[in-house]
Parts: C-alpha cells; structure tokens; sequence
C-alpha cells in the first residue's frame, strides 16, 4: 500500500513524524509532500529519514521528474491524507487553486482524500473554513476534526491537530474501503422520467436524484466500475463514475437493459413514472376548457430485469405512504429482486427531495436491516455496505 502524506505549515507539522511511523509500522510505503510553510516547522532530512524515502515539494525541479512525477504518483497512491491540513490548504482544495505542489497534487489525485485541520480555533471557526471544509466533505473527503486543548498561542480551543493514532487508523481504513468493490460493475439508476405531452409539456415525478447519485459516488469510493443513469437532475457527476444522461422512461430502460449486460449489481433508485401520457407532434393549443390525457402503464424496467435474471444482485427502492413493510415485502417478491430498500415519505424531512432518509433493507429471506435516519451520503454507503457483504471479490 501506498500512502502520500502531504504536510501543510503549523505547528503540527512535527506531529507527522508520528504518522508516518504509524504508516511504516503498518507496513505502509509512505511518500511525503512538503509545502513551502511545512518546511519551516520540520526539516525535508527528517521526513526523508524517516519515511525512508524522496520528500517531494516545490523545489522538486523537472531534473527530478517533478512536473511528470506528480501525476505518476497519483495513479500509485492507496491514499491521499494531509496533516495538518492549515485554513489555507483547505481553502485551495476546495477551491482547486493548484499554485503550489501540494495543492497541485490535490486536484490531480482520484484516490479517497483524508485531511486532519489543525490552526487557531478563530481560524477554525471562521465561516470560511466552515464552508472549505463541507465543500470537502460534500466531494467525499474524510476529515479529522480537530482536538480541544492547549494551543500553541498558549490559550485553550478547539485546533490541535486529531491523535496521529487516529489519523493512521482512517487513512488504513479509508484504504480498505476503497477496494472492497474492486472489480464489480455496479449500475445505478437516479432521478424522475420525463414524459412528454408535446414538443414544450411533459409528466414528472419528484426527486432530487440525490439517492442515487449518493450510492454512485459510494460505490466509486469502494473501488467499483460505476454506470450512472439518471434522468433530468441538477447535480455534478460524482468523481470516477461514467453517466448516462436520459429523460423518457423508455430510454431509461434502453439504458439499463444495455448497461445490465456485464452488471455485478443494478440499483434501481429512479423514480420512473408508471403511467405515460400520448405525445402530440405539435404543441397541444390552448383553447378548450379541459382536455383528456389518457395515461397508459410504461415499462416496468426493474420488473423487467428480475423476470430475466442473470447472477447480478437486484435492488430496488420501494417509497410508500402506507404499510411501508408489507408493501415493500410485496414488491421485493413480485420484482423477483435481491433487497429492497423501504422508505416512508410521508415523514417530513426525509426521503424525496431531502437531504436525509431514513430505510429499512429488506432481503430475500425475510430479514429486514434498519438503517436510522442519516444524510443520504451515509445512508448510501450503509445500503452499500449490508447488500455486498462478504460478496466483494
Ligand atoms: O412499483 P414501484 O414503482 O413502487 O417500484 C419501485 C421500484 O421499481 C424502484 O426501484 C423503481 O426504480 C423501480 N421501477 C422501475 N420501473 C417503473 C417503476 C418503478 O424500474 N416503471
């Protein structure tokens, strides 16, 4: 395993000594980046010691592989944790201002990124630092909070950089977790169908689309080959997944049924309308009082799938007002499918269009696995992490 440790200047610095022997000992390969501010707290000599290993930094020239070295190191590294992480190296993470090698580093690595923040607490509680760090959080980055205690400007707060203990024991972990689903094509689906009426007009359902965008960006995390499909949403594509931009329900299930065909496991978290309306070629005018839209039943693309089953794991959603379980028991029977994941949206604040949800996993055997409520992020990677236990390869 290969772990790039990036050491931005406080005070701290000297503390990642500790974290690089914690990472050695773990049998960790360990590459230090020092920033320009780093190298005043704590000598390159050191960390090159230590680690056993080149300090990579600003001064590494292109006579070192600088320039190339970079992006080489990227597609080597297990990990990428900073510790400490000062405001200012937050700030241009979140923002990808890439002027230095650190932060140049940063914005060309795809692997799970840990940060431990360690500064003044008025700095760490500035709103600026608050907003870095959840636009950090938000992209997938795991963050250390930092301890109370006795600062070095000799007062007590909230800024001493987390145990290194604990800072070793995430980035193993974030290290382990991005590799459980090495190997496996998951596919997911996400967001409302569009239906026309006509050329301007068309039938919709509620849904952010955030559920399943979640569970893509979740299994991108765990190492896995991603297919997102999602209709008409406004949100970024999560980072390493490859995504399918479709509207109707009919060229969802095109999708789908072309994306299945090398599937380990298709999610199914659209909210794809059951009923379609005829599409006029021209506008509809507006002219009478009432018009009457016959509804016909669309494809039932998960239905579908389950009644032609390969060895893929099949998930649905089931959103219901009432008999949440009974119902969703039902469904997970009639579809033929592997799990279902139950949510209730008539609790305010959860489910369609929240941030939050709350579920309950239901499987073939009848066992049924509650997940409290959590931002859907986490409840993401619970649904993730019940439906392929001891099924990575
Ligand atoms: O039957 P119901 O719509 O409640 O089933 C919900 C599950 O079935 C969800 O996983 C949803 O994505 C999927 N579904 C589908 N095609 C439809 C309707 C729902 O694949 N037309």
């Amino acid at each position: 395993m290969v772990v790039a440790l990036g050491i931005s200047g406080g005070i701290a610095a000297y503390k990642a000594c500790e974290i690089i022997r914690g990472l050695d000992k773990a049998g960790v390969e360990v590459q230090t980046i020092l920033s320009r501010g780093g190298a005043r707290f704590i000598t390159p000599l050191t960390l090159q010691t230590l680690s056993r290993n080149t300090v990579l930094s600003d001064r590494t020239g292109p006579g070192d592989g600088g320039a190339v070295r970079h992006i080489d190191l990227t597609r080597r590294i297990d990990v990428f944790a900073v510790a400490p992480a000062t405001a200012n190296f937050l700030a241009k993470f979140a923002r990808g201002i890439a002027d230095d090698f650190l932060s140049t580093f940063y914005i060309s690595v795809t692997a799970p990124v840990v940060v431990a923040p360690a500064m003044n607490s008025r700095m760490w509680d500035h709103p600026a630092t608050r907003e870095n760090l959840a636009i950090l959080k938000a992209r997938g980055t795991r963050s250390l909070e930092p301890e109370s205690g006795w600062l070095a400007e000799q007062e007590q707060g909230v800024g001493r950089l987390a145990d290194p203990e604990r800072i070793v024991q995430a980035i193993l972990e974030e290290a382990e977790i991005s590799s459980l689903l090495a190997n496996l094509h998951v596919v997911v689906t996400a967001g409302p169908t569009r239906e026309p009426l006509d050329p301007v007009r068309f039938r919709s359902n509620r849904s952010s689309g955030r559920m399943g965008f979640s569970l893509a960006s979740a299994a991108a995390r765990r190492g896995a080959r991603v297919t997102l499909i999602t209709g008409p949403v406004g949100l970024h594509t999560p980072r390493g997944v490859r995504r399918i931009d479709v509207e109707s329900s009919a060229e969802m299930r095109k999708a789908v049924l072309e994306s299945r065909a090398d599937a380990d496991a298709v999610i199914m978290a659209a909210a794809v309308s059951d009923y379609i309306p005829p599409r006029s070629e021209g506008k509809i005018k507006k002219g009478a009082a009432e018009i009457d839209l016959r509804l016909s039943r669309g494809p039932d693309i998960l239905m579908e799938l389950g009644q032609s089953r390969g060895s893929e794991i099949l998930i649905g959603f089931a959103a219901e007002t009432e008999n949440l379980l009974d119902n969703a028991r039902d469904k997970l029977a009639r579809k033929n499918l592997d799990f279902i994941v139950a949510n209730d949206i008539s609790v305010p604040g959860i489910g369609m269009e929240a941030g939050e949800n709350e579920v309950t996993i239901l499987d073939r055997e009848g066992n049924t696995h509650p997940v409290p409520r959590a931002p859907k992020e986490q409840i993401a990677g619970r649904i993730l992490d019940h439906v392929f236990r001891g099924r990575s390869r």
